[in-house]
């Protein structure tokens, strides 16, 4: 272990988002190009939508039993504070966070609520000309929610969170991809006392059953099965 780094996002924490990541771009893939080697992309849409479901209860989970940095309750700031840090970050201080830095907390906070949108969404979308649908379609039509919410709500909210990461690192001169990746950020900017001790391996796994349970509850407990 590098003695000049201390860990700061714990390995699920860090699952979560590369997965996450790489689950909605999936998603948009499967909607929206042709991919000639996929006979099905619609059924791999719908089993990437349950996946997303699933990232997100974990992380919301995650968000009240996992490690520090992890947890809703140490990062999620209060106004007086976030306007501080907002004021302080334009008047060009660079006082770096170990955690997510207030205006991050709000990006997290935007983000998931926005993938939640699209991906409930999904389980109320349906068109019965091309006899495609989500497995609570017939319950309740929400397909123009979720027409309309990626390119409105999620894709610039993607952009934004993106530039937010590359003004950082160019302006700010701060690197929040890395630790991102490994999950540690150098000793310096970590006192000992605000590294976290471990990634809580066997809680995460408790929790991913738990999930998994839930979203296989919601997709075999629903009213039709998905068409595709
Ligand atoms: C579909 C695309 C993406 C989504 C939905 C997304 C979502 C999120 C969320 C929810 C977090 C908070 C992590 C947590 O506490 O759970 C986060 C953090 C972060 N993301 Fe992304 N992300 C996406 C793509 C990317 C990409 C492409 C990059 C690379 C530039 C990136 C870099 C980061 C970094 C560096 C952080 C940590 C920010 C900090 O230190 O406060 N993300 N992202
Ligand atoms: C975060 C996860 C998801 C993303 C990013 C996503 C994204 C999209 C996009 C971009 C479209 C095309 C919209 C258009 O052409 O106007 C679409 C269509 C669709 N999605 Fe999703 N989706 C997600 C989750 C789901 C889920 C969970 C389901 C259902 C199980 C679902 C069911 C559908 C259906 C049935 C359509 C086609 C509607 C039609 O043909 O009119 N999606 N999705």
């Amino acid at each position: 272990m590098a003695s000049d780094s201390r860990l700061v996002w714990d390995l699920p924490l860090r699952a979560f988002h590369w997965l996450l990541a790489l689950s909605i771009l999936g998603s948009w893939l499967t909607a929206e190009v042709k991919l000639p080697f996929l006979p099905d992309p619609w059924a791999l849409h719908y089993q990437l939508g349950y996946f997303t479901l699933g990232l997100l209860c974990f992380r919301i989970i995650w968000g009240f039993v996992g490690p520090k940095h992890a947890r809703f309750a140490s990062f999620l700031p209060g106004p007086r504070k976030l306007w501080r840090y907002a004021k302080g970050l334009f008047a060009g201080k660079s006082d770096e966070s170990v955690g997510h830095s207030p205006l991050g907390a709000l990006a997290v906070i935007g983000l998931l609520a926005a993938v939640s949108l699209q991906a409930v969404t999904g389980l109320f979308t349906g068109d019965e000309d091309d006899f495609r649908w989500g497995p609570y379609y017939s319950v309740l039509n929400l397909s123009w929610i979720h027409h309309r919410s990626f390119y409105l709500v999620l894709l610039p909210l993607i952009g934004l969170h993106v530039a937010a990461v590359a003004f950082y690192w160019a302006v700010k001169k701060q690197n929040l991809l890395g630790p991102m990746l490994t999950g540690r950020k150098p000793a310096a900017l970590v006192p000992a006392s605000e590294a976290i001790a471990g990634s809580a391996p066997i809680r995460a796994l408790i929790v991913i059953c738990a999930c998994a349970a839930l979203v296989c509850a919601l997709v075999f407990g629903a009213p039709t099965t998905a068409a595709s």
